[in-house]
């Protein structure tokens, strides 16, 4: 796939690599990489030779600023802006692929780049990573799964002080809340990532997927429904073929 304007696709011994490639606008997020990104999301989910894949920003200075204010100001409204943006189910697409999605999150972290970040499993973060939730200065909300996810991340309370505070998080806070996972030093972001990726990549990608749709879609249940879907899996892994 190389086709793409504002994504770089690349695909490494198992890895899919997802780079948001416009560096000179922080990688906002706009209606092109929203279709690039649905193509190649759409190629990692179906591609067995795809185990697992890390998402990282192009540059130096951000992983994504959110979304793009330039076609927000082209729009009648933010609203009718976010409309477009969203007629592609991304968000839905993301958490719909059972391999497991590495964020790899460096400098500006903001509005739609965080819930991006957040319908990955895991989140690693660089020192100078700076997370913040926007919408309320532009009259909206979270619209890509942010008001749904962030809550289930970091817990209602602190999901509506950051949101309403219109605070940024830096890393290390972030890491407190528990919004990353873990917080590196620049250079060894991608290197972290790519060490966690290796390792999941040489289990059974049955079991791995497995393993991500009980503990993601069992969140989501009462602790019985969540046991039985537990089983049901541990079921179909005995009895997959090898
Ligand atoms: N949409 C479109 N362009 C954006 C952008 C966005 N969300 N965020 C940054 N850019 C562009 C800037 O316009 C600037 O372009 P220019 O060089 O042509 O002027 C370039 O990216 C660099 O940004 P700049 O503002 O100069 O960098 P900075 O380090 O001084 O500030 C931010 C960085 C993130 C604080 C600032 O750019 C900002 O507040 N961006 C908007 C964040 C936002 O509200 N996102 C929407 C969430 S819903």
């Amino acid at each position: 796939m190389s086709d793409f304007e504002v994504i770089i696709y690349e695909k490494k011994d198992g890895i899919g690599y997802v780079t948001l490639n416009r560096s000179r606008s922080l990688n906002a997020y706009n209606i092109r990489m929203r279709d690039e990104l649905y193509q190649v999301l759409t190629a990692i989910k179906d591609d067995p030779e795809v185990k697992v894949a890390i998402l990282k920003g192009a540059g130096e200075k951000a992983f994504c600023a959110g979304a793009d204010l330039t076609e927000f100001l082209t729009a009648p409204s933010p609203t009718i802006a976010r409309q477009v943006r969203w007629e592609r189910d991304i968000w839905g697409l993301l958490l719909s692929i059972t391999k497991p999605l590495i964020a790899a999150l460096q400098g500006y972290v903001l509005g739609s780049g965080l819930e991006m970040a957040l319908c990955c499993d895991i989140r690693l973060a660089s020192e100078d990573a700076q997370f913040g939730v926007p919408e309320m200065d532009l009259g909206i909300i979270p619209a890509a799964g942010g008001s749904q996810t962030l809550p289930r991340v970091i817990g209602g309370a602190q999901a509506l002080e950051v949101l309403l505070s219109g605070r940024w998080l830096k890393a290390e806070e972030a890491r407190r809340l528990k919004l990353v996972n873990q917080v590196v030093a620049r250079d060894e972001l991608l290197p972290a990532a790519e060490r966690l990726a290796n390792k999941i990549k040489a289990y059974d990608p049955v079991a791995v997927s497995y393993a991500k749709q009980a503990i993601t879609r069992g969140l989501d249940l009462s602790l019985e429904r969540g046991l039985e879907l537990e089983a049901n899996l541990a079921d179909y892994l005995i009895k997959s073929p090898t």
